[in-house]
């Protein structure tokens, strides 16, 4: 009688789990889409892939097979084509994001940050973001020059003790890890007035960086099958035995604790990212709540980080592949006589250092996740004539994109810093074409209305530690026979990026 009543509940369940395979499979309006028959079925297999950390590979494959459109799930449609960056990512759609951010949002005393990243309406991502937009802007950089000139020197002088001069002298340097101290302790800085003190231990105190890399990995995966978020970080049981699962919240919130009791102050001429936020929320406080504040911070630590480093390392990745390049940078640093610490103004001054940073983050885009968006209520048609209906899940990757021979030329797959370049015969005018129309397609960022913030501030550090690495030090692979290894949770991070480092004896 039991066995009978089991055998009846498992052939409901099974009927029931065929009925939304099969529902899944005929969604309406998506069927003449091509792409992977299991993707069909159910978002498991993108989760599938996602775990095994190359998802960006994955969709630069999908569409050199099914051309610019491909389904990837059940509800969700990746594109990449150049003509419909605009309509999914830009101002005038202004779509709303999906629940893939959910796994982004983290917890402090059992509730839930209402971060910017992850705001999924467009209309509340707007009212997040009014009191604090101007903390992140260009005329906002010059108080954090001061702070990538400390933390550069500290980094060069911790490298030089423990990879360059005496008992450190020639010893292996995994440039991806130092690179990520010095971001995190920038962040920090700029953010609280206070490094996490990774370049001074030389490794990452309390796991920090590890949660953080976790923290990417559980937003990369669990992003693609969101549900499954409710079942882990989101689930109230857990929430209501663990009130804050993630140390790193917990670090930033004892930092607006200790600022507000007067016991820990700005250095950054006196005007950090908290200094600023706290401003706003004298003036906007119906928005900036305590919790908010916890929100905007956090949201500097995840995204400011991870992100920066995975860039300068992949910088640093392909100079060192392409040694001709490289040549051409010391070349390029040598003559202009700039000093050290160079100034954001001299950097971004030099053409090819220019060239170099903009073709490594087109070649190689940080941003290895879709980027996905709601399409609304009136369906969206696409530049190659499909029709998706409203609710169906539209996304963008980089990694196609930023591939795509009739933006960048037949060496689209190629490291060529010179495309940024004027060409002998083309004049300013259609070498200021040229770039704006690979720009327009440059998604590292992202694009629109949610594009990253904190842009210029990522810039500042980059175009000015490369000259100072690249001008003070002969850098070289210490295994230039080794695959590179990489993972992608949000960012394409490269897990090995292991050097020697030596000194260069500059003249004048
Ligand atoms: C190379 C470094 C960086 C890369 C590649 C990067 C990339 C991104 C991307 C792809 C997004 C989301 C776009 C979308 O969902 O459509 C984003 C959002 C964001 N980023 Fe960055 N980021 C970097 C550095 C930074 C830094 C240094 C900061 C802070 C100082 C920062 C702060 C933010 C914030 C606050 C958002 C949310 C913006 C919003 O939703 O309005 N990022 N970033």
């Amino acid at each position: 009688m039991i066995s009978g009543l089991l055998l009846l509940t498992a052939l409901f369940l099974f009927s029931l789990l065929a009925l939304r395979l099969l529902v899944n499979y005929f969604a309406a309006g998506l069927q003449s889409i091509p792409g992977p028959v299991l993707a069909r079925f159910s978002d498991l297999w993108r989760f599938v892939d996602a775990c095994k950390g190359h998802h960006q590979q994955t969709m630069s494959q999908l569409h050199s097979e099914y051309g610019p459109v491909v389904r990837v799930g059940p509800k969700i449609v990746s594109v990449a084509d150049p003509a419909a960056v605009e309509l999914i990512l830009g101002l005038k759609a202004n779509l709303d994001k999906t629940d893939s951010v959910n796994p982004m949002i983290n917890a402090h005393e059992g509730e839930y940050l209402p971060m910017l990243i992850s705001a999924k309406n467009s209309k509340l991502h707007a009212r997040l973001k009014r009191p604090i937009a101007g903390a992140y802007s260009m005329s906002t950089l010059l108080s954090f020059e001061n702070v990538v000139n400390d933390c550069s020197d500290k980094l060069m002088r911790r490298l030089r003790e423990e990879f360059v001069d005496g008992r450190g002298h020639g010893r292996v340097c995994p440039l991806h890890e130092w690179l990520h101290f010095f971001t995190f302790d920038f962040i920090g800085r700029a953010t609280f007035g206070k490094e996490f003190g990774f370049m001074d231990a030389g490794t990452d105190i309390n796991n920090m960086i590890g949660t953080l890399d976790l923290q990417f990995l559980y937003i990369g995966t669990v992003g693609s099958m969101p549900w499954i978020d409710r079942l882990f970080l989101k689930n109230p049981l857990l929430l209501a035995l663990i009130k804050t699962p993630n140390h790193l919240v917990d670090f930033t919130a004892q930092r607006i604790r200790h600022r507000l009791e007067g016991r820990e102050k700005a250095d950054t001429g006196g005007y950090d990212f908290l200094s600023r936020f706290l401003d706003a929320q004298k003036q906007h406080p119906e928005v900036v709540t305590d919790i908010q504040l916890a929100a905007y911070t956090n949201t500097n630590i995840l995204a400011a980080s991870d992100t920066t480093s995975t860039a300068l390392t992949a910088i640093i990745m392909c100079i060192l592949q392409y040694h001709d390049v490289y040549e051409k940078l010391q070349a390029e640093i040598d003559a202009s006589n700039i000093s050290f610490p160079v100034s954001y103004t001299a950097a971004q001054a030099l053409p090819y250092l220019d060239a170099v940073i903009k073709e490594t983050l087109r070649f190689f885009p940080t941003t290895g996740i879709d980027l996905e968006r709601t399409v609304g209520a009136s369906g969206l048609v696409l530049p190659t004539g499909q029709s998706l209906p409203p609710g169906t899940i539209v996304s963008m990757n980089p990694w196609p994109l930023h591939r795509d021979r009739s933006i960048f030329g037949d060496d689209a797959d190629k490291f060529v810093p010179e495309r940024w370049l004027r060409r002998e015969t083309e004049s300013k005018t259609a070498h200021d074409e040229r770039v704006r129309n690979m720009q327009r397609v440059f998604l590292t960022f992202g694009y629109g209305p949610r594009a990253c913030l904190g842009k210029h501030i990522a810039y500042l550090e980059i175009y000015k530690l490369i000259p100072i690495l690249v001008g003070n030090f002969d850098l070289s692979l210490a295994h230039p026979d080794r695959p590179l290894k990489t993972w992608t949770g949000v960012a394409v991070k490269i897990l090995n990026l292991d050097v020697h480092i030596r000194e260069r004896h500059r003249d004048g």
